[in-house]
Order: C-alpha cells, then sequence, then structure tokens
C-alpha cells in the first residue's frame, strides 16, 4: 500500500486458484478523497461522490474501498463500500446508513475529506460479447456492487433487483437507462412484483436457462437461493458475500468464508480472494 502516490501490486494478485478467471488486479493505494456530494437517495440510503484519481479509473466491477470516516476518531476500524459509479477522477458509493460509521458519514458535507484504500478485492468477471446472457440478481445496497458489471458488460441481460419495500429499490432507473430489462420485487408488494427477488428469477429460469449466467450481490439468504438456483440449472454464477471486515487487505482474517479445495475446505478472506466468488467454490455447510 503507498499513502496519496505511487502505487504497488497488492497481496490479492498472486496465483490466487480460482474456478472463474480473476479479472485483472488493479493496483491499491491510500489517499485522502474529497467530498463532491453526498445527498440522501431514498429513505437510509445516500449517494456519496469523492473525487479519487489515484483509485477511481482502476476500479473494476465489484471492487470495493475501505473508508475511514475521519470525524469518527475514536473508530479504528475502516468501513468497506462497493464502488457504485466512476466518472474520471471521481467515484460514487450508494451507502445505507445503519450504524455509526454511515450516521456519520451521511452528516459529512462537500469539501470534506474522507480517507479511501482501494480498490480493493476480486471483483465480477465482465462478460464477453459472445458470452452468457448476464442475469444480475441485486438485494437492497447489493444493487451498488453490480451497477459498474451492467455498464460495463458488452451483452445486455436482466436486472432482478428486490428489497423489503419501495424505498429499498435503488437505481431501478439508472439499469434501465443502460439499455437492461429491469424486473422489480419488494417484499410489501409496495413497488413490483410482491415477494422476494428469487421468485421472479425463477420463473426466468423455468422459462429459459441454457446459455445464460447469474451474478449477485445482496444479503446471504439471497446468495444461497441464487446459488441453488444456478445449480438446479447447471449454470455458472458469481456471488458477492458481505463478510463484516476489519483490515480489508488480508491481515486480520476477521472475513474469511470456507471455499471448497481438492481435499476439503479451508478458509478464505473474502476481502483478497473474494468479495466475488465462484458459487460452487463456497462451502455454506461447513459455514453452518
Ligand atoms: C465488500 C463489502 C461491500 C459493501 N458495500 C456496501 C455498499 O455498497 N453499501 C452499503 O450501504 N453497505 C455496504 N457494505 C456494508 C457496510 O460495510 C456496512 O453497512 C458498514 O460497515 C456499517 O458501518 P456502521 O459503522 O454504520 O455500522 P456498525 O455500527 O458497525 O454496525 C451496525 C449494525 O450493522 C451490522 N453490520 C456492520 N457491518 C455489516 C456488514 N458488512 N454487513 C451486514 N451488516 C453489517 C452490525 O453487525 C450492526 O448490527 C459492504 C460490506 C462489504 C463487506
Ligand atoms: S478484513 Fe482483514 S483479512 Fe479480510
Amino acid at each position: 500500500m503507498t499513502r496519496g502516490g505511487a502505487a504497488r501490486a497488492p497481496k490479492q494478485c498472486a496465483g490466487q486458484a480460482r474456478t472463474a478467471p480473476p479479472p485483472v488486479c488493479a493496483p491499491m493505494v491510500e489517499q485522502t478523497a474529497q467530498i463532491i456530494a453526498n445527498e440522501r437517495d431514498t429513505g437510509p440510503y445516500f449517494r456519496l461522490r469523492v473525487r479519487a484519481p489515484l483509485i477511481a479509473p482502476r476500479v473494476q466491477p465489484g471492487q470495493f474501498v475501505h473508508v475511514r470516516i475521519l470525524p469518527l476518531k475514536h473508530a479504528l476500524l475502516r468501513r468497506p463500500f462497493s464502488v457504485f459509479q466512476v466518472a474520471g477522477d471521481t467515484l460514487s458509493l450508494l451507502y445505507k446508513t445503519i450504524g455509526q460509521g454511515t450516521e456519520a458519514l451521511a452528516r459529512m458535507r462537500p469539501g470534506e475529506e474522507l480517507s479511501l484504500l482501494g480498490p480493493l478485492g476480486h471483483g465480477f468477471t465482465v462478460p464477453r460479447p459472445d458470452g452468457e446472457i448476464p442475469l444480475l440478481v441485486a438485494g437492497g445496497y447489493g444493487m451498488a456492487a453490480l451497477y459498474l458489471l451492467a455498464q460495463r458488460s458488452p451483452r445486455k441481460g436482466l436486472v432482478f433487483v428486490g428489497g423489503r419495500q419501495r424505498a429499498d429499490i435503488l437505481c431501478e432507473a439508472e439499469f434501465r437507462a443502460l439499455g437492461w430489462e429491469v424486473r422489480v420485487t419488494t417484499e410489501d408488494g409496495s413497488h413490483g412484483e410482491k415477494g422476494v427477488v428469487t421468485e421472479p428469477l425463477r420463473a426466468e429460469l423455468q422459462r429459459r436457462a441454457p446459455g445464460r449466467k447469474l451474478f449477485a450481490c445482496g444479503p446471504t439468504p439471497m446468495l444461497r437461493a441464487v446459488g441453488r438456483l444456478a445449480a438446479e440449472h447447471g449454470l455458472p454464477a458469481e456471488l458477492s458475500l458481505d463478510q463484516h471486515m476489519g483490515c480489508g487487505i488480508g491481515v486480520c482474517l476477521a472475513c474469511v468464508v470456507p471455499i471448497k479445495t481438492a481435499g476439503g475446505w479451508e478458509y478464505q478472506r473474502t476481502c483478497t480472494e473474494g468479495p466475488v466468488f465462484d458459487f460452487r467454490q463456497i462451502a455454506w455447510e461447513a459455514a453452518e
């Protein structure tokens, strides 16, 4: 890691065994980023845009930044957030206020500064022009991790977005503006179809499964359901796991998940080997 200046190759780039080919690793840096905008989206969700010229141009879809919220002076830990959008030397986050870190973040104003470490982690594999048709599945702020993938994918597909209620449905219009078909589900039926997001996905796969690939980010029960559907239909799927993190750079082991190996399973780090894993690699049963 370098502070503010030159970058060096991160540890996670070296020889990782992965079922899906990893995207090109980007050097990570720590940099002070000035807030350009920090505005409420719907309900508890905010959009934050910062100037981060050393990080923004290097971000791959599904990667994240580890953010030190400078007004939280007593907090040792950074908070991880997927990079939602990138434009030139700026990047945006889409975050939900759930605790002291995100609430402090929501009080910050343009001109104030954050410390960013990134880009971090292995992201999604961008579909090839002649590859499978992508089906994206997002729950709540999981949409933030999938937007860049939709934007950079040469193949357009379907996006299934779900949440508890209307306020949890984020960036529907933006996915549509990229030319993707969007299917909305809310658990209370206040917007789109009533139910959970995997139901319209199940119906779509029953209609037509071959030649498709699933990409998902959201709560763990949703990811497990997506993994089961992929297995039932024999489809590839990449899942972005949401694990609590400490260091974000592979040192503290706070974020480990059980990953299958030839001889059984071993713990791997969500912050470096992930957060995106091929669903066939994840040993869910070992996590129970
Ligand atoms: C790779 C990755 C990408 C993420 N991307 C986003 C994003 O794009 N947008 C977004 O809003 N959030 C994202 N998160 C979750 C985000 O990091 C947490 O919501 C945030 O750290 C909470 O900080 P806090 O100080 O407000 O909450 P805390 O005060 O630390 O915690 C408040 C409550 O939230 C729970 N919590 C804390 N961290 C997580 C977590 N990672 N997952 C689930 N529950 C948690 C705590 O157990 C506690 O109950 C991501 C997490 C990971 C690992
Ligand atoms: S968060 Fe420290 S090893 Fe992953």
